[in-house]
């Protein structure tokens, strides 16, 4: 099953991806947390994206490319994967068709989580996540049990580089821009699923489980 997973900054992805993998055997690969990584790392790419994910920019296509190429190659990725935050431009989404081609696989489908955009300067402003295990949770949406600490292993909570307001600003405005064509192409390839990201956290994954365990 290969599937991607859209929508605005904020919208959910992360959050609706991990509860997919805990149904769905397939890797998440978030193109977000590729370079979070990179850049904690200091490697060459972690250079290279820290100067366009700070301003909220995107890196350009032939990096992010090249990485996504070399991840769905591997050997996990065979059985299927979850695509969070790519493709986020048209030449990102031609690119991935080629690549889908080379290796003779298909999208089965593309989930596009959608929220009003004033909702998401909130949702990212008060995002929190465990610096142990990832888990993302919200001061008031999806508050951990006590304040700065995860439920899950004890971590402390930090705050995301990219989650103040001029940052955000800049991403949503980034994005809007960018996924429209991209719906659109998805859309004439018959594989695009709108649903609800407004709901509770609960709501929207059973409507993402609902569609995935309904696909041809
Ligand atoms: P990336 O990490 O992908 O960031 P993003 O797209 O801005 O999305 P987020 O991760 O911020 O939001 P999300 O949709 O995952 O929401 P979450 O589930 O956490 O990319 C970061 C940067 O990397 C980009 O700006 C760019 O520079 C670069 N980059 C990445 N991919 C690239 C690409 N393909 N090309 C070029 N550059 C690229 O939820 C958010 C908050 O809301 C949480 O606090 C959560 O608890 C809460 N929440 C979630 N669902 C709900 C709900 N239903 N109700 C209430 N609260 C909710
Ligand atoms: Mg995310």
């Amino acid at each position: 099953m290969n599937i991607i997973l859209m929508g605005l900054p904020g919208a959910g992805k992360g959050t609706q991806a991990a509860e997919i993998v805990k149904q769905f055997p397939i890797p998440h690969i978030s193109t977000g947390d590729m370079f979070r990584k990179a850049i904690k790392d200091q490697t060459e790419l972690g250079k290279i994206a820290e100067s366009y994910t700070d301003r909220g920019e995107l890196v350009p296509d032939e990096v992010t490319v090249g990485i996504v190429k070399e991840r769905i190659s591997e050997d996990d990725a065979k059985k299927g994967f979850l695509l969070d935050g790519f493709p986020r431009t048209i030449e990102q989404a031609e690119a991935l068709k080629d690549i889908m081609q080379e290796l003779d696989r298909d999208i089965d489908a593309v989930i596009n989580i959608e929220v009003p955009e004033e909702e998401l300067m909130n949702r990212l402003t008060g995002r929190r996540i465990c610096e142990i295990c990832g888990t993302t949770y919200h001061l008031v949406f999806n508050p951990p049990k006590v304040d700065g600490i995860c439920d899950l292993d004890g971590g402390k909570l930090y705050q995301r580089e990219d989650d103040n307001p001029e940052t955000v600003a800049n991403r949503l405005n980034v994005n809007v821009k960018q996924s429209k064509p991209i719906l659109e192409f998805y859309e004439k390839e018959g594989i695009l699923k709108n649903i609800d990201g407004a709901k509770d956290i609960n709501e929207v994954s059973e409507d993402v489980i609902n569609i995935l365990n309904n696909l041809d």
